[in-house]
């Protein structure tokens, strides 16, 4: 057993409440990260398996929805969620619900994967940005397909595609959940605007960073005027590419987006932050929260490769106020309270972050069970 944390410290420890806005009231800086898991039906509509899940997970300060389409043609991952449509919204219900019983609170990540979508999933033709053409293949229903060049957004497709967020917003509002993150990490259409190896427009939405941010300015405003910017978080994956989406300048860049998101008094941020030794899509550039940190005031929430020792230690650098985990939450719904108590950690299994059932899914034990056995 490794020690317990220790808990009392002039910085916040892990385990103190934390107001992300005064609409986000969490009793601890422990949050479950967004976690694709495909276990919707192909129309995008919740099971009963996902709110066992995520209801065995309710201990955690904030659970961010898995990435949750705000569209068909933005919705490219294979029996992942939505949120367009009303049996969407019906099916989230109960899902929501039942955090809430279990004492939980859940906010709903909206999701455009631009021209990561394969029309294999959608039916349509990907949009992006730009024309490009992602470097790796899309998962599909059958299997993983080289992806298409993407179509350039016409003037016609961004106002469109601004109302598709703003619908998904107000979905995610009647369905129960207590707020939403706009998905602008890990290369998806936020970031293909936001990036120039992925932004060539010649208009007011590409060129310089000031125009470049344009897209993610104008999809916050849209969520913030449905729901309350108090509602309103965004995650970001500043530093490295991903899914070969890439910056010339990803710090000057990102720096600039969060003085943007100061503007736009967005209260919360999450980054997706690796390292060089980062089990997930390491990356050599040093972390851009330093510099982020000095242009925000708002909370900063930091992500990837944590336990309970880094996780503290960071908090006492005074850069994040709370953490959020992945993989960890996936393998132990119970990860607040074993952290609290200094317990072992189940380890994932990688081979069942995807496949359909309760197989790696519900069926991760919590610290009682194992007692027990
Ligand atoms: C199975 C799986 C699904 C993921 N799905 C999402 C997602 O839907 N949205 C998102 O922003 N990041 C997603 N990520 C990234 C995680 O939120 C997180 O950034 C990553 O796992 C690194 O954090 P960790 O070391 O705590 O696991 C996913 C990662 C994994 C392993």
């Amino acid at each position: 057993m490794a020690a317990p944390i220790a808990e009392s410290r002039s910085m916040p420890s892990l385990f103190d409440p934390i107001d992300l806005s005064p609409a986000l009231q969490l009793p601890s800086r422990i949050l479950m990260a967004p976690l694709t898991r495909g276990r919707a039906t192909r129309d995008g509509v919740p099971t009963d398996l996902q709110r066992d899940y995520y209801a065995q997970r309710a201990g955690a300060g904030l659970i961010i929805s898995e990435a949750t389409g705000i569209s068909r043609e933005g919705l490219g991952w294979p029996f992942a969620p939505g949120l367009w449509s009303d049996a969407q919204v019906e099916g989230w219900k109960p899902v929501v619900a039942a955090v809430h019983e279990a004492g939980g609170r859940m906010v709903a990540q909206l999701w455009h994967m631009g021209r990561l979508v394969h029309d294999n999933v959608s039916g349509m033709r990907n949009i992006s940005a730009s024309a490009t053409t992602a470097p790796h293949p899309a998962h599909t229903y059958d299997g993983k397909l080289a992806l298409p060049e993407a179509r350039a957004a016409t003037l016609d497709d961004i106002e469109r595609i601004l109302g598709d967020y703003a619908a998904a917003a107000r979905n995610a509002i009647a369905a129960g959940f207590d707020g939403v993150q706009i998905h602008g990490a890990n290369g998806y259409l936020i970031d293909q605007f936001l990036r120039d190896g992925t932004n060539k427009r010649t208009d007011d939405y590409g060129g310089s960073v000031d125009n470049r941010l344009r897209f993610m300015t104008r999809v916050v405003e849209a969520m913030a005027a449905e729901v309350g910017i108090d509602r309103t978080g965004i995650r970001l994956s500043p530093v490295g590419e991903s899914q070969g989406c890439d910056d010339r300048d990803n710090h000057g860049l990102f720096t600039a987006v969060a003085a943007r998101l100061e503007t736009l008094k967005v209260p919360w941020i999450e980054l997706r932050e690796p390292g060089p030794q980062s089990t997930f899509r390491a990356t050599d550039e040093p972390p851009a929260s330093p510099s982020m940190r000095a242009v925000y005031s708002g909370k900063l929430v930091l992500n990837s490769d944590y336990d309970a020792t880094n996780a503290q230690a960071t908090l006492d650098a005074g850069i994040a106020d709370a953490i959020s985990f992945g993989r960890t939450y996936i393998a132990n719904p119970d990860l607040a309270e074993r952290l609290r108590a200094g317990a072992e950690l189940n380890a994932w299994n990688a081979k069942t972050f995807y496949t359909p059932g309760s197989e790696g899914y519900t069926d991760y034990p919590v610290l009682t069970e194992q007692a027990a056995a």
